[in-house]
């Protein structure tokens, strides 16, 4: 068949079209589901902790993730400044995945045990009176709203059902681990866990 053939019929290229496209695309993503590598956590990769998930659930009602990307690329310039790139290893537990498209603020994803958590409270509370220049936000509700955690075990049977590894004794602890804590508390423990087992790498 000649390029003139082709290329004079629509239909046809149409469809040659689809399936140069198809092809390319499966050639791509069928390789991931066999490699160990981007479906098997990194090693030390644990389930978030109850409070944690909580903290989770805060970030992304706030809208966190539109200000901070939870993404490290392969660049010196990203790798200098925030630690190792991503790797698939240390996102197969997230539902959904917050890596973000854009940052107004810095990358969160090894912000783990960076500050202190009366750092992350104070800054929560009003950004600049840490960072005076910052346009972040400021969060002050977070420290009035109390967790009563009966929802908390229904999150973690929800993501045991998709694959993480919670326990049951997870499960029945979980309203125990967040009941009376603010959501203050949850969200700073959140930040604080993050990147923790990419730390030493
Ligand atoms: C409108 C965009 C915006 C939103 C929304 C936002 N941030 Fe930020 N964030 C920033 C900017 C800009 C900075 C850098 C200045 C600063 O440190 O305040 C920052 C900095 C931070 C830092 C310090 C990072 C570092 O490496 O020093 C943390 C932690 C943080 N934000 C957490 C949060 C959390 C948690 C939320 C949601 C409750 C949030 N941010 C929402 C813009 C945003």
């Amino acid at each position: 068949m000649s390029h003139e053939t082709i290329e004079k019929n629509v239909g046809l290229m149409a469809i040659l079209i689809v399936v140069a496209i198809s092809w390319g695309g499966l050639a791509e993503i069928v390789p991931l589901f066999f490699i160990s590598e981007t479906t098997e956590p990194v090693e030390g990769l644990k389930p978030y902790p109850a409070l944690e998930l909580e903290g989770r659930d805060i970030y992304i009602r706030e809208g966190c993730h539109v200000c901070h990307t939870q993404m490290i690329r392969p660049l010196r310039a990203e790798t200098e400044r925030y630690g190792h790139y991503t790797v698939a290893g240390e996102d197969v537990y997230e539902h959904p995945f917050l890596w973000g498209s854009k940052r107004t603020g810095p990358d969160l994803s090894r912000i783990g045990n960076r500050y202190s958590d009366d750092w992350h409270r104070v800054h929560l509370n009003d950004p600049r009176d840490v960072v005076p220049e910052s346009n972040m936000p400021a969060y002050t509700w977070l420290n009035g709203a109390v967790l009563d955690g009966v929802d908390t075990p229904k999150k973690l049977e929800a993501l045991k059902f998709l694959g993480v590894p919670y326990t049951d004794e997870d499960i029945a602890n979980a309203t125990d681990a967040v009941k009376g804590k603010t959501e203050m508390d949850a969200i700073v423990a959140y930040l604080q866990g993050l990147g923790k087992e990419m730390k030493n790498r």
